[in-house]
């Protein structure tokens, strides 16, 4: 594949493309899949069954990814920058791995995971910062067949634990410390204690990142760097059949438990790479960032698999964007000469706040696209983000996907197709988009606003919940018939160009995370004061939305100061610290109907102050308790 084969040129290719991909999806789908590298062509493009939530891509096709991460640029980019890394300190050494480097590490740890008996479709737990090891011990994994399931390295013991134990990993991937900022946070210690309660994990292996002494567990847990030592730097890639899983990734849902959403390689792949080509028009030579973490999609998809196998220069940024100040990202881009950006809009308005000369100093001419992700970005923040960082000149791609949906499914093309600040714009081609009203029925105006649901599969749309297919039917296929449901409002102009609203199930977006209110709730609800917990967001100035949690404590309890502090560091230690409350408010009662069901709609509207229609309430079991949740309110 050379990069513009994938790439859509103009306004009128895109139209006919996304016609073409609507009247004859397989024939469309099946010219893009031509692009790659595969071991064995498909039998059949797809075959699905909307009644059993089963869909398959590519069946009978054999591939390794990274035979098209990888070994396919051998020939023609083997010295090219395949990935940058700008460490956490600015003044430590920056590493850069060309595309041959990092084969030979992939194919290194390949046989380091092969020698600990690690066979196609086991399960490797992968917890670590934003290092170059992260990518090889993913990309290493696929190499082997593997199933790797990437957690964010700000989750908790116990949230790793939990993810561990539903998948049964047999492997743990960790570091000794990570950096973050000014901190140092010590992860292998993290894992020692999830490791009590996970009791799959057979081998751990750490790399040792900082100078700091590693707890070593005899007969458990190996270092990376000796393990390398020895090996070759040649590795068979293991035959995979399209429909093979490649990866888990944990996402929040509205219920309990977390979700593993399962991807699978082939038709993975080639959405990530169509997408990020078309998307962000990145062309031959340029230098991409992703600011995302690899622990989420956006990392998976972004930053290591749709730019690799497009032989792009992907670059890697292991710190965060106020250190050592809040002219970091800006210097970065500086730096390196980034042509494209790619960030959330949190990040966007925590630098808005900022001083402009941190902007303004640094020399941003390189830019041509800019990118937004994982939440609706507001008009001040678009405006800002385009005058400021773009100096005019950038267009604008707003980003809307989900873990779920594998790739970006609605964006303008960078430079193409017109963008409109606050929206989302048009579906990518294979994409098929329905928005659906109260009664469940698609509103087939072109102006319309309702629920975001899309209609046809695609081929990188996530197959199953680890171990849960009936959660995965019951969630994404039970809202709308034959359809998928996203769980987002969205709304339709005359253009037919789409804006998101936000969730509209109890998922709450807090700066960027995707945070399921039900699991913080019973976090809290484990106090030994606390009787039942209700949370719902508020809208905040940097984090789009913050968690206000209303406690009711046992008769006997004082609430108090120290209360406060000690739920906040439950939900920290159970999910993480990105999950904590920003206020709590200990209620004598929380509004219930005559089912027993909590009318979150009157806390979310206490909770943003917005008093004045509080809508119906005499449908409640307890309409008392409102009064009082407006006195006692923090
Ligand atoms: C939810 C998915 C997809 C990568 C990051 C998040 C929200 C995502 C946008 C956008 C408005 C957006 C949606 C979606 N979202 N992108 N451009 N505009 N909202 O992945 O954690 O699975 O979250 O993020 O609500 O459902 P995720």
């Amino acid at each position: 594949m050379t990069i513009s084969n994938l790439q859509l040129n103009s306004k009128e290719e895109y139209l006919s493309h996304y016609q073409q991909s609507v009247e004859h999806p397989e024939d469309f789908w099946a010219g893009v899949a031509e692009q790659f590298v595969w071991k064995k062509k498909w039998d059949k493009v797809l075959d699905y069954d909307w009644e059993n939530a089963r869909f398959e891509w590519f069946k009978g096709a054999q591939l390794n990814i990274t035979e098209n991460c990888l070994d396919r640029h051998l020939k023609n980019r083997a010295e090219q920058a395949a990935i940058v890394w700008e460490p956490n300190d600015p003044n430590a050494k920056n590493r850069i791995l060309s595309y041959k480097e990092l084969h030979q590490e992939v194919c290194r740890f390949s046989n380091v995971l092969r020698d600990q008996g690690i066979k196609k479709g086991d399960r490797i737990c992968l917890y670590m910062p934003m290092i170059p090891e992260l990518a090889i011990a993913q990309l290493a994994s696929a190499r082997v067949g593997a199933v790797h399931s990437i957690v964010f390295a700000g989750f908790s013991a116990t949230a790793i634990a939990s993810r561990i134990e539903d998948s049964k990993c047999k492997m743990l991937i960790t570091v000794n410390e990570m950096y973050r900022g000014a901190k140092t946070i010590n992860l292998k210690s993290i894992c020692d204690e999830a490791l009590k309660a996970a009791p799959s994990v057979e081998k751990v292996i750490v790399y040792e990142h900082t100078d700091a002494e590693t707890n070593i567990e005899a007969g458990r847990d190996l270092l990376w760097k000796e393990l390398v030592n020895d090996v070759s730097d040649h590795a068979e890639a293991e035959s995979m059949d399209a429909e093979d899983l490649l990866f888990i990734l944990y996402t929040s849902g509205s219920t309990g438990k977390p979700k593993g959403m399962v991807h699978h390689c082939g038709g993975y792949m080639i959405g990530a790479t169509y997408t990020f080509l078309n998307v962000f028009q990145y062309k031959e030579g340029d230098i991409y960032w992703c600011t995302a973490d690899i622990g989420w999609i956006t990392g998976h998809s972004y930053i290591i698999y749709g730019p690799l196998a497009a032989g792009a220069t992907t670059l890697m940024f292991e710190g965060v964007p106020t250190y050592p100040d809040a002219g970091r990202f800006w210097e970065i881009v500086e730096k390196y000469k980034v042509n494209q950006f790619y960030t959330a809009p949190t990040a966007i308005r925590a630098l808005q706040k900022c001083s402009l000369s941190l902007v303004e100093s640094k020399d941003l001419s390189s830019l041509k696209t800019l990118g937004t992700v994982g939440e609706p970005i507001n008009e001040e923040a678009w405006q800002w983000y385009k005058k400021y960082v773009g100096h005019n000149q950038c267009p604008i791609v707003d980003t809307w996907w989900q873990t779920e949906t594998g790739g970006i499914m609605i964006s303008s093309l960078a430079g193409i197709t017109d963008e409109k600040a606050t929206y989302a714009t048009l579906p990518l081609p294979g994409v098929q988009l329905a928005i659906m009203d109260q009664d469940g029925h698609e509103i087939k105006s072109q102006e319309a606003e309702g629920r975001l649901a899309i209609k046809f599969p695609w081929p990188h749309m996530a197959r199953t919940i680890y171990g849960n297919h009936d959660r995965y039917k019951q969630v994404y296929f039970s809202a709308f018939e034959k359809m998928y449901f996203s769980g987002d409002g969205a709304l339709r102009d005359k253009k037919g160009f789409y804006r998101i609203t936000g969730r509209v199930d109890d998922v709450v977006i807090v700066s960027g995370h995707n945070l399921g209110t039900a699991p913080i709730e019973d976090a809290i609800d484990e106090h030994e004061n606390v009787v039942e917990t209700a949370i719902v967001g508020f809208p905040h100035e940097i984090k789009g939305n913050a968690l206000h949690a209303f406690v009711i404590l046992h008769d006997d309890v004082v609430a108090s100061e120290r209360l406060v502090q000690e739920i906040k560091e439950l939900v920290s230690s159970t999910i993480g610290p990105i999950a904590k409350p920003d206020k709590i408010q200990f209620v004598s009662g929380l509004p219930k109907t005559r089912s027993g069901k909590i009318m979150r709609r009157i806390l979310r509207k206490i909770a943003s102050n917005d008093l004045s229609n509080l809508g119906d309430t005499s449908t409640l079991l307890n309409p008392e308790v409102v009064e009082d949740l407006i006195n006692s309110k923090v």
